[in-house]
Order: C-alpha cells, then structure tokens, then sequence
C-alpha cells in the first residue's frame, strides 16, 4: 500500500507530469479535490474516484475528515493517489496529509506538480526573477486561517517579488499592509485561472490594484518584474 501525493499542475493538462500519468495509471483509487482541469482523471482509467472538494450546498471537507479518508482508502489499497492543484507541498495542506498517513503506519510518495506560484507568471511571460530587477522571491497567503491565535504573515517581506495565493478577498487588507514598507506606485500583475481557456490577466500598482475587477482563483505579482512583463509585451505586439 502506497499513497502518492500528486502535484496536478495549475490548469492545462498538458502541464501535468509524466511521474503523475504513471501514477494515475496504476490508481486504485484517487482522491481529489476541486482541479482547474478535471481533464488529467482520465489517466486514471478504472480507478474509484473519492471527490473532497466543495460542491454546491455543500461544506468543504475538513482536513481531518481527508486525513481519514486517506488513511481508510491507504489501507484497503495497493495504490492511492491524493491528486492536488499546483504543487501538493505550496498552499496545498501535503504536509499534514504526509504526517497522517505515517502516523498510520502508510508509506507515502511525493510527485511535485508545477506549482501555480511560479508556474502561472512563468506561462504568460512574467519572470518572477530578473537579473538587476528582483534577486528575491517570497510566496504568501493573502488568507490566514483565520483559526490561528495569532498572525504569522507580517508583511514586511524584504524581497523584491512577492506572489500572493489565495489573496483575492482580502486584497484591500493586504496591500493596504505591503504599502507600509513599498512604495504605493510598486507594479502590480493579477492573473486569473492561469493557463486555462479563461485566464484574464490585470496590471496595475499597490494603491490601485483592489478596485478592480477580479474574480478568484487568481494569484498576485507585486514587484518590478512586472514591468518586465509589460515591456516584453510592448515589444511582442511590435513583432
Ligand atoms: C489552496 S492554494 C493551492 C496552490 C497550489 N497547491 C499550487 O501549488 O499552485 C490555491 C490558490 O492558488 C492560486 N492558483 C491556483 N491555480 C491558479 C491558476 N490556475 N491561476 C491563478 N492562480 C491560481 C490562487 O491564488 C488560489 O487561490
């Protein structure tokens, strides 16, 4: 019995593994939760599929509900996959899910995805890095869970880049924080559902980037390297 905890890619099927393909392809059973693109189960031919994502009228799963779920399918079967969004170890509770299964005595094996954070800016030009531009990288979560006694993101990032997951209902909040020690006019680029059919992408600054219109799930860049972006766009519309 072995668990594979998958990385899914952000969205275009074709951005998914060959690790993962051979994955799925051995799966007994796969468990997974809300996909940019249902598209790469097909892999799993035969396989039961367990859904914990929400779904209209419904509550989200709690995460220890999945840690059980995990452990129960781990144990009745050769083959689990636990496929996730992006990369299973960014924002995606793998960790939590890893220490539950060897807790349970349940081996446990890793296949990193393409991770949204980086993999998302990357596929409409954007480099998250810039020679002399931004030699520094810090991904957050724009939403804390707000269970916890007391916030650990102080937003005070020395980085030059700072990608924001999750950020989109509290953007106001959280630029309104990076605005203490960035200056206001600091670029700003949102992309929505990144690599799929219907990514919108949304530039602006720190001071005005919050009264646009965006819709979740979308991801934040704030940094010069935006302006890179732009300039690599100038130039493509030029070619
Ligand atoms: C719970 S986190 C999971 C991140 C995931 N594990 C990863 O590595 O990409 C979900 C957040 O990732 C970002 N995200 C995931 N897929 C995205 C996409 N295709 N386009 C833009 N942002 C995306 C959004 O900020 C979203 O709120």
């Amino acid at each position: 019995m072995v668990v594979y905890l998958v990385g899914a890619g952000p969205g275009d099927p074709d951005l998914v593994t060959l690790k993962a393909i051979k994955a799925l392809k051995k799966a007994n059973v796969v468990v997974y939760d809300r996909l940019a693109n249902e598209e790469i189960l097909k892999y799993a031919d035969g396989a039961e599929f367990i859904y914990v994502g929400k779904k209209a009228g419904e509550h989200y799963k709690k995460q220890e509900e999945i840690n059980q779920i995990l452990v129960d399918e781990g144990k009745k079967h050769d083959v689990v996959v636990r496929l996730k969004g992006g990369d299973p170890f960014v924002f995606g509770r793998g960790g939590e899910e890893m220490l539950a299964l060897l807790e349970e005595r349940i081996l446990v094996e890793f296949i990193p995805g393409v991770t949204s954070a980086v993999g998302v800016p990357t596929s409409v030009g954007l480099p998250v890095t810039h020679r002399s531009v931004a030699t520094s990288l810090t991904i957050v979560t724009g939403h804390e869970d707000p269970t916890k006694s007391q916030k650990q993101v102080k937003w005070n990032f020395n980085a030059d880049t700072i990608i924001i997951l999750m950020g989109i209902g509290m953007l106001e909040e959280n630029t309104r924080e990076i605005m203490r020690y960035k200056d206001p006019k600091t670029p700003v680029c949102v992309i929505e559902r990144g690599t799929t059919a219907n990514q919108k992408i949304i530039t602006g600054t720190l001071e005005d980037i919050a009264q646009k219109n965006i819709e979740p799930p979308a991801l934040v860049v704030v940094g010069h390297v935006v302006d890179v972006f732009k300039e690599a766009r100038e130039k493509e519309v030029s070619l």
